[in-house]
């Protein structure tokens, strides 16, 4: 399909950018599965922002550096707390139904920030959100939605009828997973909006789809991404062994909620941190990680069940009922919790204006690296970016519209030397492969030779996958080994680069933490 810019990502970046778009041009958004099944919609404590009477935007920038180790770009840090406030209310008109408190809206505390600033629907923020975005797009007569796509490879110069090494993007080449047809989508301008990687681990909060295609197809294009070590885990994921991936948001904290060892019945956050509970997300995790392994435990406890039952029930309404039905009541029990993968905050390198390196080529949300988080994502600031990075890209491309050529002849998918798969088999098997060897060996404490193990396993597998690849009709799900394990690759090619212990990276072997911060850059 033929379309003026082409959207890949249906989640909270992907469809502001469409809907910012689509007034002046015809946009094309493409999602893997359904149009809701990124992790926006799994959003549950909410969007920072400076509401606050007593807040300011220095704090609020002051709690990102803090929390991203300095690794965070001022410039970017800057530029998207100065715009939270619009951002939010741009999703109020579009319907989104914020808890309010007298005329302003109700603000929850998280880890990291110093102030109430996180607008918020219940505990089930994300969801709002995704569905006002949804029925926003639906609406417009500029916008096509077209679920059901996995998208394979971006669309370069060397896709062109008449070759060409410009590394210029024109769109993407995308498997229809009804008929299990690749066909081309062209457009002047590509916005990536695909998410995260989080599914490279082996416990993950992130939706199944977390698979870092995006970051992959960029990269094999030919654009530089940086900081993939820096992966967050959260504190606090239930313990069950059937729901391996129901987050508990970390809202319960900052609305008083104790950690405690269910061992010695003791709350060990003051042995780790003055902030206690509200340490920022690599701190906690980390505390948690070493109570789990010194004691030999399973998990460890959370537990608000000190808090009147009401007041559980009003702010946590979701997550009360799920886990209800769980057989855990938490006006009255402590919730066990581990920690799990959470974010990826490093991705494709952008600028203010959401510009990768490649021409025609934009990224926004999680799969970007756009410098906000730096070494450690502030709880909350990524819905935010998605918006606040989703219009920037949006206004880049209406600003140099004139100047985007018209897409050439563009190759048709060529699949004239594959067959039908016979040993799918060996799909499931290097998955779960590569996803416990990244949460064993590239975790939350991580050392070199640990590092070098997973970084040998990787080269192994690049052979057997990309030999499968190179045989087989493509399925969604060879297309998430082939860019999982990608992913997987630079993560660990940058965990290896990073000599010090800074935000998300912790390795035994460099505990210091360098006196200037550095970028883990890597070209293609
Ligand atoms: P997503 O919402 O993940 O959307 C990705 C889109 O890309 C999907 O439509 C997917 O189908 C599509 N896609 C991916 N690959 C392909 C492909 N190959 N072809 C076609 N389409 C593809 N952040 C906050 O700020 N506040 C919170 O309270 C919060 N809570 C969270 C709770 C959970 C459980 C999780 C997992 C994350 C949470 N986050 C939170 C993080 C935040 O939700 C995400 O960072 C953010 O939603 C990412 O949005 P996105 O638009 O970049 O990508
Ligand atoms: C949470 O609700 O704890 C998640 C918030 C976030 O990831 O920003």
């Amino acid at each position: 399909m033929q379309a003026d810019v082409i959207v890949v990502g249906s989640g909270a970046a992907g469809l502001t950018a469409a809907l910012s778009l689509a007034d002046k041009c015809h946009v094309l958004v493409l999602a893997k599965g359904t149009l809701t099944g990124g992790s926006t919609a799994w959003a549950q404590g909410g969007i920072a922002a400076v509401l606050d009477a007593g807040d300011t935007f220095e704090d609020h920038i002051r709690d990102t550096m803090v929390a991203g180790a300095g690794l965070n770009r001022l410039e970017t840090v800057e530029h998207v707390v100065s715009r939270a406030p619009e951002a939010i209310e741009r999703l109020i008109e579009l319907g989104v139904p914020f808890n309010t408190e007298g005329k302003g809206l109700h603000l929850h505390r998280e880890g990291g920030h110093s102030h109430r600033r996180i607008a918020h629907v219940a505990d089930a923020t994300g969801w709002a959100v995704q569905e006002a975005l949804v029925r926003a797009a639906e609406a417009h007569p500029n916008i096509t939605l077209l679920p059901g796509q996995s998208c394979v490879d971006l669309i370069t110069g060397r896709h062109e009828q008449r070759y060409s090494g410009s590394g210029r993007v024109w769109g993407v080449y995308a498997l229809d997973e009804a008929s299990g047809r690749v066909e081309a989508h062209i457009g002047r301008a590509t916005v990536l909006a695909t998410g995260g990687a989080g599914r490279v681990y082996q416990f993950s909060t992130a939706p199944r789809g977390a698979t870092g295609d995006g970051i992959a197809m960029a990269w094999r294009a030919g654009a530089r991404v940086a900081n993939m070590e820096m992966m967050q885990f959260h504190p606090t994921c239930l313990y069950h062994l059937e729901v391996k991936n129901f987050l508990i948001t970390e809202a319960v904290r900052g609305e008083g909620g104790h950690l405690i060892n269910p061992r010695t019945g003791e709350r060990f956050m003051p042995q780790y941190d003055e902030r206690l509970e509200l340490a920022p997300r690599d701190v906690v995790a980390r505390a948690i990680d070493s109570e789990i392994k010194k004691y030999g435990l399973d998990f460890v406890h959370l537990d608000i069940s000190h808090k009147p039952a009401s007041f559980v029930r009003e702010h946590f309404p979701n997550i009360h009922e799920k886990l209800l039905s769980l057989g855990i009541d938490m006006t009255r029990q402590p919730i066990p919790v581990v920690p799990a993968q959470h974010y990826t905050c490093g991705g494709i390198i952008t600028d203010l204006d959401g510009r990768t390196d490649l021409p025609g080529l934009y990224a926004a949300g999680e799969c970007a690296e756009s410098g906000l988080h730096g070494a450690n994502r502030l709880a909350s600031n990524s819905l935010l970016e998605c918006l606040v990075f989703g219009s920037a890209a949006a206004a880049d491309i209406l600003a140099r519209w004139e100047s985007f050529e018209a897409p050439p002849a563009i190759n048709a998918w060529d699949e004239s030397r594959v067959s039908d798969s016979d040993e799918e088999v060996i799909i499931k098997q290097n998955w779960t492969e590569i996803r416990r060897f990244m949460w064993n060996y590239v975790g939350i404490v991580r050392t070199t030779k640990r590092l070098e193990r997973a970084a040998h396993r990787i080269k192994m597998l690049f052979d057997e996958v990309e030999d499968y690849y190179g045989h087989f009709r493509v399925t969604t799900d060879l297309i998430e080994l082939r860019n999982l394990l990608q992913s997987a690759d630079l993560i660990v090619r940058s965990a290896l680069k990073r000599h010090e212990s800074r935000g998300l990276h912790y390795t035994l072997d460099y505990p210091e933490i360098d006196a200037e911060p550095r970028d883990t850059v890597l070209v293609p």
